[in-house]
């Protein structure tokens, strides 16, 4: 990959997923003006919910046609969906506000009161909301394979654009990225570099939490995406960080690699982009 990201840094955690929600958002509104539809893969960890918290009210929540918006997840944890490490959760919790529309939220909220824009949520169509099925592969005890397998399928079944990669092309891709380096749930050293398969099973990665297996997008979507967006937090990020955006480039060492591209924008806070050369600390 070649050319260097957008990096921009902020004072605080709140400032920075609030930036990158009002990036991601304006993503959206292009995509669905030129394309009718806007295919985001959203990501896990701890990165999302502050950027979810933004998402679900005004401005962003009102600017965007969500009806139009199609969510797909970079990586997945083999865990079932409502289970704290899933990253599916925080989307149905925060952003997608299931529990009040379920009337299930404990404060008294309920679904007119998410749609209506009292409490937070988006009013985006369920169908277009794209998680990989793992609760069903849990009960049914197919295995994580068969979740790969169908998540595939059913990527191969929307109507997303294919690079001269192979792979399919998400308008917007927002990923953190981990203590070692890694991106997805693309590890240093991955083999899935050399495949070809869209989504992979990926066995629990040893040397780094947590300890459950997943699966996870082609480390190439991020070469593909229209628009990549890192974003990270907190002094525990800061030296990777400083490798990644300002070493040597070998994505297979540092997958995280793959996002620092030209056309990729990097969301940080002042502690992670402690340690990065002057030039990119903004
Ligand atoms: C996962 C991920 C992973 C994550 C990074 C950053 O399922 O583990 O999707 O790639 O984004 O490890 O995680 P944090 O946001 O928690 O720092």
């Amino acid at each position: 990959m070649s050319g260097e990201p957008a990096i921009r840094v902020f004072d605080d955690p709140t400032a920075t997923s609030r930036a990158a929600a009002a990036a991601m958002a304006a993503a959206f509104i292009e995509a669905v003006q030129a394309r009718g539809r806007a295919d985001w893969a959203t990501t896990g960890g701890s990165t999302p919910a502050g950027i979810y918290r933004e998402l679900a009210v005004a401005p962003l929540r009102d600017a965007v046609p969500w009806s139009s918006v199609h969510a797909w997840w970079g990586d997945e944890r083999f865990v079932p969906r409502d289970h704290p490490l899933s990253n599916v959760m925080p989307f149905d919790q925060i952003l997608m506000s299931t529990a009040a529309r379920a009337g299930l939220s404990g404060t008294g909220a309920d679904a007119a009161e998410v749609e209506l824009g009292i409490e937070p949520g988006v009013w985006m169509p369920v169908e277009n909301v794209h998680a990989p099925q793992v609760t069903n592969a849990i009960t049914r005890a197919t295995g994580i394979g068969s979740v790969a397998l169908d998540y595939e399928a059913e990527l191969r079944a929307a109507p997303l654009a294919v690079a001269d990669s192979g792979l399919p092309i998400f308008d917007v891709m927002l990923v953190g990225i981990g203590s070692d380096g890694h991106v997805l749930s693309v590890f240093p050293g991955s083999p899935l570099f050399d495949g070809s398969a869209w989504v992979s099973a990926v066995p629990a990665p040893e040397h780094i939490e947590p300890h459950v297996a997943r699966l996870t997008l082609h480390p190439g979507v991020l070469e593909a995406a229209r628009l990549p967006i890192v974003v990270a937090h907190g002094a525990g990020k800061a030296a990777i960080l400083a490798s990644v955006l300002a070493g040597e480039r070998d994505e297979r060492k540092l997958p995280a690699q793959l996002a620092r591209r030209d056309g990729a924008i990097w969301f940080l806070d002042r502690a992670a982009a402690a340690s990065l050369p002057d030039p990119l600390s903004g």
